[in-house]
């Protein structure tokens, strides 16, 4: 096995971003791809790539996990989910619980039991949202969710040690995620483009990742401004 070749482990890795971050990272480094769907962790393994199945939201699947892992060069934690509010005057406080849990919680566990995990001088990848910019119509449940994870994530950017992190804030990309979504979703980009961006980013070893620019700077520019030049934009987006 080769010295140079980095180990990488990425979270969701059965479908959308996480699945051609597999195949991108699987070209030239070795790859543990996490999921639960068995086929498609199957398939991997069929592949030459290692896989490891958990439920993220059960704290003991993810440490009973990470404690067969070696260490691993650089984490990435892509595995989320999205649902979104309909009625805010009949709030779906079941959703909302669903989403903060998956999306934030469950980055908690994973924290916990995949730091110590990570080499010396290796990468923490966390992949949250633009949503988390800007508060945009019915993402109560998911752009909470995000905002508080690039929080959580600044703030790992601050405090680890020894680790460098890489936040990831993702424009539209077509995935399962997204394909459920029925508005329009401008400047949307493929799998690949993303795998791309975030795999040069890292590679970089930059403190966040954003793309495309020309909607998540849009996106950044309004969230500098006063709330009331964004308020009536995101009124008329939600009609
Ligand atoms: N697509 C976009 O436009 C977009 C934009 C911004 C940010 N993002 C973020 O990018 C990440 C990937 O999104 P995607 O669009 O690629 O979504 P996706 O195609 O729906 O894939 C989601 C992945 O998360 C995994 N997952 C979900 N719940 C899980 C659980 N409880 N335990 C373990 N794994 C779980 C799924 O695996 P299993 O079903 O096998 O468990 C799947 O591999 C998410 O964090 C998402 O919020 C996406």
């Amino acid at each position: 096995m080769s010295e140079s070749k980095n180990r990488v482990l990425v979270t969701g890795a059965t479908s959308g971003i996480g699945e051609a971050l597999v195949y991108k990272y699987a070209q030239s480094d070795i790859v543990t791809a996490c999921g639960r769907n068995q086929d498609k962790l199957a398939e991997f393994e069929s592949r030459g790539v290692s896989s490891s199945r958990f439920d993220m939201t059960d704290k003991q699947q993810v440490f009973d996990a990470a404690e067969k892992l070696e260490a691993h060069d650089i984490i990435i934690l892509n595995a989320g989910v999205c649902e979104y509010i309909d009625n805010a005057n009949k709030f779906d406080s079941a959703l909302f619980e669903r989403v903060i849990q998956a999306n934030l919680i469950a980055t908690g566990y994973c924290l916990e039991a995949f730091i110590p995990k990570i080499k010396k001088g290796g990468q923490l990848v966390i992949v949250s949202s633009s949503a988390s910019f800007l508060p945009l119509p019915r993402a109560q449940a998911y752009g909470a969710s995000k905002a508080a994870l690039s929080y959580l994530t600044r703030v790992m950017q601050v405090e680890l040690k020894d680790i460098d992190v890489t936040l990831v804030h993702p424009g539209f990309v077509e995935t399962p995620l997204t394909n459920k979504n029925d508005f329009p979703m401008p400047c949307l980009v493929s799998v690949e483009q993303a795998a791309e961006r975030i795999y040069e980013g890292v590679s970089k070893r930059k403190n966040e990742v954003h793309f495309p620019k020309r909607f998540t700077l849009f996106l950044k520019l309004f969230s500098l401004l006063p709330f009331n030049v964004w308020l009536p934009l995101a009124k008329r987006i939600k009609r």
